[in-house]
């Protein structure tokens, strides 16, 4: 993409795959294609979960069919039930509070921290009662949230902690991965994350052995294979396709590649945008940053106006993330009070999600900075 033609979607799907992708899932059709052939069995699946464990730092992972159901399976292996509360971030996709809320449990929002937009652990321990049953912070963006912040409180109250960690393959703690934090982390494989699994997928990691085993049987039908199969547990079908599994495989081999191209371009962003009046850029995408999300706030202007003012004057489309949790209809009979998480509704009210990719070129960089800057000073 060039400053003659620009035009710069939000979500570029296309650039997802590579060769090796498509062998790979065509691989899989053509065996399938054999009169002799068949889907089954999935040798794939646990060759990918022993890769994005080892990748993720973690002793288990279970592939899923998304992060959103990892999560749902998460809260229930943890019994999550009515008149349970769970304390969660509003700045974030609105499955991180409905996998509880499905469940009858109370959703509980605490502030975010100004700077990284994940969960705050200070701002969650003012929200803890005899009632709080988890935690669901999110990794935003790429950032790690506060791990050790929240280890310690499970430490002191035994809550459990899931991360929500849709935006972090890639991402490192205190320069670890961050997969074995917490009791589990929920990864999405959808569409434009670090990594895709045919446009959809997920998986939970965790170092408790009984924890995986619990999901698994989520995932499938509460099977428990052996000698004879047993139903041991209520479980759904939360699984992925071979051709999925196996583009997982190609995927994972090369995320490093993928993210150092990404983080090395949020950083040309970042210098590009250095000193840009009446814009606030992410602070800190350092080693270590998964890179999913490249958000700048304009806390002078509106901006739906900034969106469209970047569409329609520069052919640059955005992303919002997010809208508060509570604000959706689904939550309306609930009663929140923004007062208690202002960092996240100012950050709602004014962030804006770039279109910055591993393969976005100099010249996209270089037009989506000049479009930024444009755009406040014509709206000023
Ligand atoms: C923070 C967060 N959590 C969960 C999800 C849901 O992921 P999936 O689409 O894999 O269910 C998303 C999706 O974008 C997300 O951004």
């Amino acid at each position: 993409m060039s400053t003659e033609s620009p035009g710069v979607p939000f979500t570029a799907l296309g650039g997802a795959f590579e060769q090796d992708d498509i062998d790979a899932a065509l691989a899989i059709m053509r065996a399938a294609a054999d009169p002799g052939g068949d889907f089954f069995p999935l040798p794939e699946e646990p060759q990918f979960q022993k890769a994005f464990a080892e990748h993720e730092g973690a002793g288990h992972a279970v592939a899923v069919n998304s992060c959103g159901t990892a999560l749902d399976a998460c809260m229930m292996v943890l019994g999550i039930k009515p008149g349970d509360e769970v304390i969660t971030t509003p700045l974030t996709f609105v499955c991180t509070a409905t996998c509880a809320a499905a469940l009858g449990a109370k959703i509980v929002f605490a502030d975010v921290d100004p700077v990284t937009l994940c969960l705050d652990p200070a701002r969650v321990r003012e929200k803890i009662t005899a009632r709080t049953r988890a935690i669901i912070p999110v990794h935003f963006a790429g950032f790690a949230a506060d791990i050790d912040g929240f280890a310690e409180i499970t430490r002191e109250s035994g809550i459990p902690v899931v991360y929500d960690a849709a935006h972090a393959v890639g991402t490192k703690y205190k320069g670890r991965p961050i997969g074995g934090a917490g009791h589990a982390s929920c990864y999405s494989f959808q569409s434009n994350k670090n990594i895709t699994t045919l446009g959809e997928g997920g998986a939970v990691t965790t170092d408790d052995a009984e924890f995986a085993e619990s999901v698994r049987q989520k995932k499938t039908f509460g099977y428990v294979y052996g000698g004879s199969l047993r139903v041991a547990s209520i479980g759904f079908n939360y699984r992925l396709t071979k051709p999925q599994l196996a583009v997982g495989l190609t995927q994972i081999a090369k995320a490093g590649r993928l993210i150092s191209a990404k983080l090395a371009a949020m950083r040309k962003m970042q210098a590009l945008l250095d000193g840009a009046e009446d814009v606030i850029l992410p602070g800190g995408i350092e080693d270590g940053h998964g890179a999913h999300l490249y958000v700048i706030r304009t806390p002078n202007l509106e901006r739906g106006a900034v969106a469209a003012h970047l569409k329609e004057q520069y052919g640059v489309g955005t992303a919002y993330h997010y809208p508060i949790v509570w604000t959706w209809e689904a939550f309306d009979s609930l009663e929140y009070d923004s007062s208690d998480c202002t960092h996240a509704v100012a950050a709602s009210e004014h962030a804006l999600s770039l279109p910055v990719f591993a393969h976005s070129t100099d010249d996209d960089l270089r037009h989506l900075a000049d479009a930024v800057r444009g755009t406040v000073r014509e709206l000023s």
